[in-house]
């Protein structure tokens, strides 16, 4: 309350404080007819004019509404004819609160336009969004070794469930990851792989739609299918990268699921 404020104002939030705290009658120097003068009754909070309610937050594009934000995505994804108009589109995307968080760009994809595997992960980190591709800080290196090993340097498309990287690298949320999956399905349809390596919890729950841990799903075979159902592929989850720097222990389990991928990629694929 500025010093300015007029008397009454400043009198009645005072009388009001003093109600609040349970003081609703006053001592004066001289005594009081109260039934004459008719008693003093301070404004009771449920008296008191309500506050104005706060401004509703203001709406952040379509991301502010996900089924909207899903929409436009389906609706820009459609009609990308091509990886790089896909790119294009998923630049110029609004809809995914991520975009708006801290975020430098978006960060796509990539790897072999035409690959036979494709590599979904959880989302950019730093080094991703500062420089436009996925998985190429330290978890990317070690995947990149973990692949070359298996001979599929040349043979992967990489790329993760959102595509701009979250703060602080949190999990990205169901939310934003329906978001962006339109294009995620729009990519596997261009790519047209034979099957897909889903790298981590975040990944293998977003794809796959399960709720067991990791530790369980890891290194067996599920099949995806795409949220319109026109497309279905062989999926692995395994574990993430990441992981592997902080459990080295656990990196051959994360070799076996490689393998066993390995040789259902090379098997001869029927009627070719
Ligand atoms: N972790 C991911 O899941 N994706 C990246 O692109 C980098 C790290």
């Amino acid at each position: 309350m500025s010093p300015a404020a007029p008397f009454d104002r400043v009198a009645e939030s005072l009388l009001a404080f003093w109600a609040e705290a349970g003081i609703d009658s006053m001592l004066l120097d001289e005594p009081l007819d109260r039934i004459e003068a008719g008693k003093f009754v301070a404004p009771r909070p449920a008296d008191r004019k309500p506050a104005p309610p706060p401004p509703p937050a203001a709406p952040r594009g379509p991301g502010a509404d996900v089924a909207s934000a899903v929409l436009e995505a389906r609706r820009l994804a459609a009609q990308a004819p091509d990886l790089e108009a896909l790119k294009a589109a998923i630049a110029g995307f609004d809809g995914c609160p991520l975009k708006f968080e801290g975020a430098r760009q978006a960060v796509f994809a990539r790897g072999a336009p035409d690959a036979p595997l494709m590599v979904i992960g959880e989302g950019p980190g730093a080094e991703e969004d500062a420089r436009g591709e996925p998985f190429v800080g330290r978890a990317g290196q070690l995947l990149d070794r973990m692949l070359a090993a298996a001979g599929l340097t040349d043979r992967v498309f990489i790329t993760n469930t959102v595509f701009w990287r979250p703060p602080g690298n949190r999990t990205p949320s169901p939310q934003e990851q329906a978001t962006c999956q339109p294009f995620l399905e729009r990519a596997i349809e261009l790519v047209s792989p034979r099957m897909l390596l889903l790298v981590g919890a975040p990944s293998t729950k977003s794809m796959l739609k399960r709720s067991e841990g990791i530790l369980s799903l890891r290194g067996r075979w599920f099949e995806w299918r795409s949220e319109a159902g026109n497309l279905e592929l062989p999926a692995m989850p395994t574990l993430h990268p990441a992981f592997l720097l902080r459990q080295p222990g656990a990196k051959k389990k994360a070799w076996s699921d490689l393998l066993t991928l390995t040789e259902r990629l090379d098997r001869p694929e029927r009627g070719a």
